[in-house]
Formats: structure tokens, C-alpha cells, sequence
């Protein structure tokens, strides 16, 4: 008797922390403070939430109820054996149907008439327009000024935004399915290959934002972070110009492997490995790609090249020589278009320094 009290009392606990803990969980990924349809998206939490409490209440209470109620008294004891109620079953099944009805109609109004239109009918322009491009296991975002002016400026892992500005992000995946997410910013927009979704953003607070991948993509999935930093419009407009002066001076190196490279810089190439997002395949340990003491030895071992001409033909074309147990197509070809010679020559320093 003893015992099951005590059960009883660990039972009443775990569920009265249960409850204590909801509305802290649900509000964590819920209020959206930076979104262009951030308000719409609150209502509707807040009306899903609260059609969600009674239900939940209801069950809770339900199998609370059912445990005290029928429980075992006596060691030989059997509780009153019932089957089928008819009344009830039409009662739980229609009263069902009817909150999942009313919960499709305001989500289904909510997608078509904000999130979708607002995007495309054209009643908003754009200051700035992002493409999103998600791949394993990155984020790249090339800028165009307006609805469609091009910059030439790409950002890997981290987007730069005004505040107080209307952004278009055009998101779309170069493999397999992805799906971008700040919490803080918007609801999750999936980035689908061959596809372009759209999300508007109108952030009035400058600040750092972080996100990540919300679809399962592969090994590295937890990796696919997203740094979202708001600027003020001046100090925004001041980084793209700096950006903007910095890519006249850049020339790709594309898929030159021959001509001669400046000396290579460690500490740059450190800085640019991880810029690129590199670490996330290249890390400590063997990953999805080799590791970075891997490579090293694997480029001072290759035979018929130099340590240096290995690496810069596993960048460039990273199917050229296929490393033993990696799979070369997950490795972006597109490094040559992201480096210069300097760039190139940094990197393979830094390689070669483990
Ligand atoms: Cu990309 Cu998960």
C-alpha cells in the first residue's frame, strides 16, 4: 500500500512538471520577433495553442482519472469489463474532426492569403533580394540589389541584412532537400533542389540571429548552421560597398591548375577554411570528408604531384582523384568560383600546416 502512494505521488510530480513545462517549451519555438509576417504567424500560434491546452487538459485528466478510478485494490481484483459506447465514439470522432477542420481552415488561410501572396503579387518590393542556396552541409547567399540587380557578393554560412528593410530571401537546394530556419526570424521554409521558396523579412532590431537546417539532410545536418546578422541600413549599405570594392580585385582562380601561386598565409587560410564552411566536412576526425591531418598526409604521400598540387586539384575538382572511402560528389565543385589564387594558396598553407 505504501509503495503505491508513493508511485502515485512520483506520478502527480512528473505530470505537474510536465504542465510547468509546457508553455516554457512551446513559447521557446513559438513568438516570432523579426519576420515580415511575424504577427500573422504569432495569431496563429497563440489560436493553436490555446484550442491545444483544453485537449490537452482533457486527456491528461482523462488517464489521471481512469488510473485512480480503476485501479487494482485487491491482488485478485478484476475492474468492470466495458466494450464499445457508440454515443461516445460518434462524440470523440465528430467533436475530432471538427477541431482538426477549423485548425486546417486557419492554417490553410494563413498560407495562402500572407505567407505565399504577400510574396508574389508584387504589393511589397524588396530593398534587397537574397538568394538562399542550401547544399551539404552549407548555406551560400548571393546578393542582388532591389528585386534583382546583381552585386556579385556571396556570403557562405553568414547573411548580412539591413534592419528596417524589406528582404526577400529566395531559398532553393543544389541536393537534396534542406529546409532554413531562424526561430527568431520566420517559420521554416524548406529548400527544395530544382525549387525556389521565399520568405520576406522586415527586421526591426539589429542583432545576430542563429538558425539551422530543420530537415534531416544527412551526417552533418546538425552542422548546417545559419548566422543571420542585422545591420543598421548605413552600416549595412557600408558592408555591401566594402564587399562590393573587395570583389573588384577578385579574380577567380576557377579550375586553373597550373599557374604559379603567391606564398600561402596560415593564419588567412584558417580564417577562410572556416569562412567556407570547411570545418563542417574537414574536421579533427575523419567525417564525411577526410580529416584535416588526413589530407595533409595524403597530399605529402600522392604520387606525381606536389603536397601543394595535390591539394589544389582536390579543391578545384574535387572528382579528379577520388580519396579512398569519401565520396567526391558531396565536395561543391564550385570552390574555384568562392577563391582567388591568394584565396587558394592560403588554404592549401593552412592544409599543409597539420
Ligand atoms: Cu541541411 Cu539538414
Amino acid at each position: 500500500m505504501k509503495r503505491s502512494i508513493f508511485t502515485h505521488v512520483l506520478g502527480l510530480a512528473a505530470l505537474a512538471l510536465v504542465l510547468l513545462a509546457l508553455p516554457a517549451r512551446a513559447w521557446a519555438h513559438g513568438p516570432v520577433s523579426g519576420g515580415a509576417s511575424r504577427t500573422d504567424i504569432n495569431d496563429l500560434f497563440n489560436v493553436l495553442f490555446w484550442i491545444s491546452v483544453p485537449v490537452f487538459l482533457l486527456v491528461e485528466g482523462l488517464i489521471l482519472y481512469a488510473i485512480i478510478r480503476y485501479r487494482r485494490r485487491r491482488h485478485d481484483d478484476m475492474p468492470e469489463q466495458i466494450e464499445g459506447h457508440r454515443p461516445l465514439e460518434i462524440t470523440w470522432t465528430v467533436l475530432s474532426l471538427l477541431i482538426i477542420a477549423v485548425i486546417f481552415i486557419l492554417t490553410a488561410r494563413f498560407m495562402t492569403t500572407r505567407y505565399q501572396v504577400e510574396a508574389d503579387n508584387g504589393d511589397v518590393t524588396p530593398d534587397l533580394t537574397v538568394h538562399v542556396t542550401g547544399y551539404m552541409f552549407n548555406w551560400d547567399y548571393e546578393y542582388f540589389l532591389g528585386a534583382g540587380e546583381e552585386t556579385g557578393v556571396i556570403t557562405t554560412r553568414k547573411l548580412t541584412i539591413p534592419a528596417n528593410r524589406n528582404v526577400l530571401l529566395e531559398i532553393t537546394s543544389t541536393d537534396v532537400q534542406h529546409s532554413f530556419w531562424v526561430p527568431d526570424l520566420a517559420g521554416k521554409v524548406d529548400a527544395i533542389p530544382g525549387y525556389t521558396n521565399t520568405m520576406w523579412l522586415n527586421v526591426p532590431k539589429t542583432g545576430l540571429y542563429t538558425g539551422n537546417c530543420a530537415e534531416y539532410c544527412g551526417t552533418l545536418h546538425y552542422d548546417m548552421l545559419i548566422d543571420v546578422e542585422v545591420l543598421e541600413p548605413a552600416a549595412f549599405d557600408a558592408w555591401l560597398a566594402q564587399q562590393m570594392a573587395s570583389l573588384g580585385r577578385f579574380v577567380p582562380i576557377g579550375t586553373d591548375l597550373t599557374s604559379p601561386l603567391p606564398a600561402g598565409d596560415e593564419e588567412r587560410g584558417e580564417q577562410l577554411f572556416g569562412e567556407l564552411g570547411c570545418h563542417s566536412c574537414h574536421g579533427e576526425q575523419p567525417g564525411v570528408g577526410p580529416s584535416l591531418s588526413n589530407m595533409a598526409r595524403d597530399a605529402r604521400a600522392a604520387e606525381g604531384y606536389t603536397p601543394e598540387s595535390y591539394l589544389r586539384e582536390s579543391i578545384l575538382v574535387p572528382c579528379a582523384v577520388q580519396a579512398e572511402g569519401y565520396n567526391c560528389q558531396i565536395m561543391p565543385a564550385d570552390y574555384g568560383e568562392k577563391l582567388d589564387a591568394q584565396g587558394l594558396a592560403d588554404i592549401i598553407a593552412y592544409l599543409l600546416s597539420h
